[in-house]
């Protein structure tokens, strides 16, 4: 006899989408925000993160897209580095929502730069935004999402790579696999899958000031078709990761059109 896993709050096999709540971090523009469409269009119900005042335009203007094609969202300011804010945005979304399926976290920040020219105020914004805030958005989801919920966040392929300048970005990010993984681990009993994500350079505007048109063209080398990692690369596997995907638990995905691998 087959037995069914519940691996959706519904207890439905298929695990899909409609009517589920989903708090989407950093959604305001780029890989967030494509996320943030891909899961309303499949009927999730999406909590828009922003932090930056500038950036609340742009969260509306998601909410405005799913909202005008029928779906539900709402924009939800909070600086992730701050546990206290963390948890206040994840109550703001049980007040709106009630219970939680998933969290996918896109937050971040990169600086690329000689190893000996990061300053002490650098590096201490890096390992918040990189490090503190990836641990205690997945702290509070850990606690907030329903049995057979998802968790997952967002890293670089450059933890796969062997490259110099990026020292403390891959280094605040790499903390989150041991995160993921640990966690993944302890919540084997609630059947809650805990994975992250690891781009490739990815065509948003958040690569190109740390970059030169030298630098672009090697990185564009280094992969499938001779192209960056593209948004639409990646919202896919957010969809198939909170769905029939549920099965990978505790795994990094280098999405990156064979840029590294390991
Ligand atoms: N683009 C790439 O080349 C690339 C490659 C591999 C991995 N990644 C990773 O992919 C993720 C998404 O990047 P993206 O290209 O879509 O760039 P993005 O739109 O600039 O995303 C970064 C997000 O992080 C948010 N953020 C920054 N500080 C925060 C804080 N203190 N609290 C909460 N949120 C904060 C930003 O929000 P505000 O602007 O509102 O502050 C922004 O929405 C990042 O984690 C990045 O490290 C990017």
């Amino acid at each position: 006899m087959t037995t069914v896993v519940p691996h959706a709050p519904d207890g439905s096999p298929e695990g899909k989408l409609a009517g589920k709540a989903v708090f989407v971090g950093g959604a305001s523009r780029n890989l967030g925000a494509l996320i943030s469409r891909t899961l309303a269009d499949a009927g999730a119900r999406v909590a828009v993160h922003y932090n930056s005042d500038s950036s609340a335009a742009d969260a509306r203007s998601v909410v405005d897209a799913i909202t005008s094609r029928g779906g539900e969202a709402f924009p939800l300011q909070a600086d992730l580095t701050e546990p206290d804010q963390v948890k206040r945005a994840f109550d703001e979304v049980a007040d709106r929502f009630g219970s939680l399926y998933a969290s996918v976290n896109t937050a971040g920040m990169v600086i690329k730069k000689p190893l000996v020219e990061v300053t002490p105020a650098e590096y201490d914004r890096m390992f918040a935004v990189n490090s503190k805030a990836a641990f205690f958005v997945m702290q509070e989801a850990a606690k907030r999402v329903a049995d057979g919920g998802k968790i997952l966040s967002v890293v670089t392929s450059l933890l796969a790579g062997y490259t110099g300048l990026y020292s403390v970005y891959a280094g605040s990010k790499a903390p989150v696999e041991d995160f993921t993984r640990a966690l993944s681990k302890e919540l084997f009993g609630r059947n809650v899958s805990v994975n992250t994500l690891a781009p490739g350079p990815m065509d948003t505007g958040f690569f190109y000031p740390a970059e030169t048109d030298e630098s672009v063209a090697y990185l564009k080398s280094q992969a499938m078709n001779g192209e960056l990692t593209k948004i639409e690369h990646i919202a896919p596997w957010v969809k198939f990761l909170l769905t029939d995907g549920w099965w990978a638990n505790g795994q990094v995905f280098f999405l990156n059109g064979g840029f590294t691998t390991r």
